[in-house]
């Protein structure tokens, strides 16, 4: 495990090289909305008494416009060095699906705030712009849900009412348009999201957008203290391990790379790397 740990840390060494900032290591790389929902039928009453809404959750800070931009660099800053990254993120993914199935890819990290929603965002929105390329992007965090505030959707039904059979797939899944990208965002917060996520019907509704997608991008909850995530790796052909650069201890790492499957780990992103017009890099 301190391998992984320890790739990051020469990416970072490397990196800084490059841009003059420190001591030269070995190699690596470096990795930083109109929408048009579909109708949907309002979730029956006796669900919606059930649930807080989920836009309840996300505080005024976390709302503000500085916040929500900084989540979406490949829609309003697509020629940017991050976007490029995210493009580049892309492709070495496609790369080693060339070897292995990963239609299904979950994004997940050791503690809240580290850049999950970001990078999946991110990733789902170069990924929708292949032409050709079905992409979903699945909001699992049925705690702290950011998808549809970041795209700026307002969902009437999500994860939580498809899961409780309240509302359909279909009809909950917002397709932005603009972006070529369908999402299922959070609408509701259900008092027991660890077992919806594992409920026979998130594998079913998994199973069932497989048939549909090209790729589907699960955004997950942190990985430590919560089995959330671990649970949708699980369902997951592949899973990406965000460390935020300077933020995320070594052994919060090593115990992410202990709880999940180490056989679908596809790579880790390091995010909130400052250099050359860069936050976001990967090993
Ligand atoms: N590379 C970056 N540079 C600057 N800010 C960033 C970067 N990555 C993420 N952020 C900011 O950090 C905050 C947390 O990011 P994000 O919501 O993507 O994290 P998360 O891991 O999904 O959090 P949570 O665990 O709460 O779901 C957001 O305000 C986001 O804009
Ligand atoms: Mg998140």
């Amino acid at each position: 495990m301190a391998k992984h740990y320890e790739a990051l840390q020469r990416a970072e060494a490397e990196r800084k090289r490059k841009a003059g900032l420190g001591p030269e290591p070995s190699g690596s790389a470096a990795v930083g909305w109109d929408t048009t929902p579909h109708s949907a039928p309002k979730p029956k009453r006796r669900v919606r008494k059930l649930f807080r809404n989920a836009s309840e959750s996300v505080s005024n800070a976390e709302d503000s416009a500085n916040e929500l931009n900084k989540r979406r660099v490949a829609i309003l800053q697509p020629e940017s060095f991050a976007s490029e990254q995210f493009r580049m993120l892309r492709g070495r993914i496609d790369a080693l699906a060339t070897q292995q199935k990963l239609q299904t890819v979950a994004v997940t990290s050791a503690n809240p705030g580290e850049g999950k929603s970001t990078a999946s965002i991110n990733l789902a929105v170069v990924t929708a712009m292949s032409v050709g390329r079905k992409v979903l992007l699945v909001d699992c965090d049925l705690r702290r849900p950011k998808v549809h505030k970041t795209l700026g959707l307002a969902p009437q039904s999500g994860l939580a009412e498809v899961l409780l059979q309240s509302s359909t797939f279909e009809d909950s899944v917002i397709n932005v348009d603009s972006l070529g990208l369908d999402v299922l965002c959070v609408r509701s917060l259900p008092g027991n999201p660890s077992e919806l996520l594992a409920s026979a019907q998130m594998k079913q509704m998994l199973a069932m957008a497989a048939e549909v997608y090209d790729q589907i991008i699960l955004d997950t909850p942190a990985c430590l203290g919560l089995p959330d995530s671990k649970t949708i790796s699980e369902l997951s052909d592949g899973i990406l391990v965000i460390v935020r650069a300077d933020v995320t201890r070594k052994e919060d790492v090593d115990a992410v790379l202990e709880i999940l499957d180490r056989r679908r780990l596809i790579g880790m992103v390091l995010n909130g790397v400052e250099a050359s017009g860069s936050q976001y890099g990967y090993y």
